[in-house]
This record gives structure tokens, sequence and C-alpha cells, in this order.
């Protein structure tokens, strides 16, 4: 369907006709940043593969490699090195739309991060924010966010800006405890900014340090407190919390048994963090990633028909419908 619309000027007219299909896509844009703290556990891969597997699916894509420093985005997708990287948005203002590069898939861009400069520590607030404007104003149906490692608070606000907040952990105690801290950081930081207009900056930090103190166990524990001593703070909170939703994705799984680390995360994340954690599906172990990535060509494409590239339209479908992954006990 075409939307014709007709503008009056000075007595001519002019008549210009725009597809409501392509106006409803662009209104549609939503953000998915994709985390977890510990390094290696596959957010690229993920980011990829969810990447292509939307486009394939008929959804316009964008692909974002915020991991400056260690930006590799490009190699899971089997392109070179793009030349123009997010250095040149931070250091020469060159608009992000002039950064994205096609790639061997229709539909799916991509704007690379770089490795020869900034660390993403040394990124400034204010161009940070500059960057999220940027970023909201691109107009892709999806644009997927690759984080890198770490819980620096460029990192966290990156993930707390996004739509949805996806966090990728493997079957190992290092890496469940990297990402329960780091969804822990990004959640004291949201309550922190989100309370610092009405002037309660300070005293969430200073509960929080002094937590023994006022017998505060978890963050849940810290929500509450703050609910109790200031009553007009809940209905705030309860507003700035009510979209931290935190979508898990359990990766380099290597028995069923693997699987329940995912919905255990979730009653942590509900009973400590008091938050709402939705385990969006799981992803075997495979020799096949790191053979697709030496050949140059995406496992979504090269191995179309592996289980993990099956179990990466299962979870990217339950993102898209807000569904959880059934697992069974047996
Ligand atoms: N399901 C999987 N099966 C086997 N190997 C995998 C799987 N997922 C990822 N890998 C391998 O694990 C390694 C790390 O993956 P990846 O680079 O995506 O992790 P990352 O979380 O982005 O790391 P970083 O935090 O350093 O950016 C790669 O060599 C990749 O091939
Ligand atoms: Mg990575």
């Amino acid at each position: 369907m075409r939307l014709q619309i007709i503008i009056l000027f000075r007595g001519t007219y002019r008549i210009f006709s725009l597809k409501v299909d392509e106006l409803r896509e662009e209104e549609e844009g939503k953000i998915w940043a994709i985390g977890g703290g510990k390094g290696g556990t596959g957010k690229t891969f993920l980011t990829s593969s969810m990447g292509i597997y939307l486009a394939k699916n008929g959804k316009r894509v964008l692909l974002i490699d915020v991991d400056i420093g260690g930006a590799n985005l490009h190699s899971f997708l089997g392109i070179n090195r793009p030349r123009k990287s997010l250095t040149n948005f931070f250091e020469m203002g060159i608009p992000l739309s002039r950064l994205a590069v096609n790639t061997s898939v229709d539909n799916l861009s991509l704007i690379t991060g770089d490795v020869h400069s900034l660390a993403s520590d040394s990124i400034k607030f204010t161009q940070k924010l500059k960057l999220f404007r940027h970023i909201m104003k691109l107009r892709r149906q999806y644009i997927l966010i690759d984080l890198g490692g770490g819980s620096h608070n460029n990192t966290l606000d990156t993930f707390l800006m996004a739509d949805k907040k996806i966090a990728v952990l493997e079957p190992e105690i290092i890496a469940i405890e990297n990402m329960y801290h780091f969804v822990k950081n990004a959640l004291y930081r949201k309550i922190k900014m989100s309370l610092k207009a009405y002037g309660f900056k300070e005293v969430v930090e200073h509960m929080w340090e002094q937590r023994e103190r006022y017998k505060i166990k978890s963050l849940k524990e810290l929500i509450d407190s703050l609910k109790e001593s200031f009553s007009h703070l809940g209905d705030i909170l309860d507003k700035e919390l009510s979209d931290f939703k935190i979508y898990l994705v359990l990766n380099k799984i290597r028995s069923s048994q693997d699987i329940l680390i995912g919905s255990s995360m979730k009653s942590i994340f509900n009973k400590y963090l008091g938050i709402n954690a939705q385990f969006a599906g799981y992803i075997e172990y495979d020799d096949a990633v790191w053979r697709s990535i030496r050949e140059r060509r995406p496992l979504m494409l090269n191995y179309s028909l592996s289980r993990v590239a099956k179990e990466i339209g299962v979870f990217t479908e339950n993102l898209l419908h807000e569904r959880e992954m059934k697992v069974s006990r047996s």
C-alpha cells in the first residue's frame, strides 16, 4: 500500500508517494544489546548469527560493534575489516549512516568498532550520549549491538539504553559469576541514574556502601529499603525498573544438564536482584563455529542445517515473540 502526500506551495502542488510498510518498518526500530561481562562466551558469534537470521527472514538489520579496542564482528561475517569505524564518528563527526557497510547478506549492514584506537573506557560521557542519540535515529528495523566483555560504565550504559538486554553466558562457573555481576552492576547503575534527577544518587551510594549497617543483603533489599524509607520513590523506582528485563542465552552447552543453568539463573536474578529474567534459549558447543570462521563463511550460511543454526533460530524467535525456552527436567 502506498501513501500519497500532497504539499501545496504558492498555488502549485507536489505529490510524494511513500510505501506504508516501509513507514511502519522504520518506526519499529528496536535496539538489542548483547553483553554479559565475561570475554569469550560467544557474544560476537551470536550477534552476527542473530543478525543473519533476522535479515534472512526479511528484516532490515544493522549490527554495531562497540567492542572498541577488540572489534572483530566483521570476521564472524566473513568480510574484511571495514576501513571506516566508530572512531571516525567520535573523532571526525562522520554520521553513523555513512559508516555502515554492506555484508554478503541482503538487508544486513555493519558499523565496526576499532582495534587501534580508543579503549571503551576512554569515550567521554558527552561522546557516549551523542552516540546513543545517533543510534536511536538510525532507520533500521533491528539494531544489534555487540558490547564486548567487561563491565565498564560505558558498556553498562549501552546495555541499559537497549530495548532488549541480552546476556550471554556459558555453563562454567567464572562466566556465570561474571554475568551475574555484570547484570547486578547494570541494575545498580540504573537505580543510581534513575534517582539522580531527584537528588538521591548519593543516598543510594551511601546505603549500598553501608549495607551491613542498614542490614541490606542484596540489591533487591536495597530497592525495598529505599521504597520503605522514602515512600515517594516507590512509584519512580517501579516505573524506571519496569523495563529492566534480562534475556538469558546459554552458549556452548555440552549436555542436557547444562540447560538447567538457564532456569536457575532466572530464579537467582529474581531472588537477589528482584528483576525479571527470561531464558531465551541455548546453543550447543560445536566445532563448526570455529570452522566457519576459518572458512570465512558465517555458520548461518555455510552450516544452515546444523543444530547450532536451528538453535539460533529458536532463541531469536523467542526473543522476537517474548517467548520463554521450554526446559524439561527429564
Ligand atoms: N556454540 C559454540 N560452539 C563452539 N565454539 C563457539 C561457540 N560459540 C562461540 N564459540 C567460539 O568461542 C570463541 C569466542 O567467541 P566470541 O568471539 O563470539 O566471544 P565473545 O563473547 O564475543 O568474546 P569477547 O568478549 O572477547 O568479545 C570463538 O573462537 C568462537 O568460535
Ligand atoms: Mg566479542
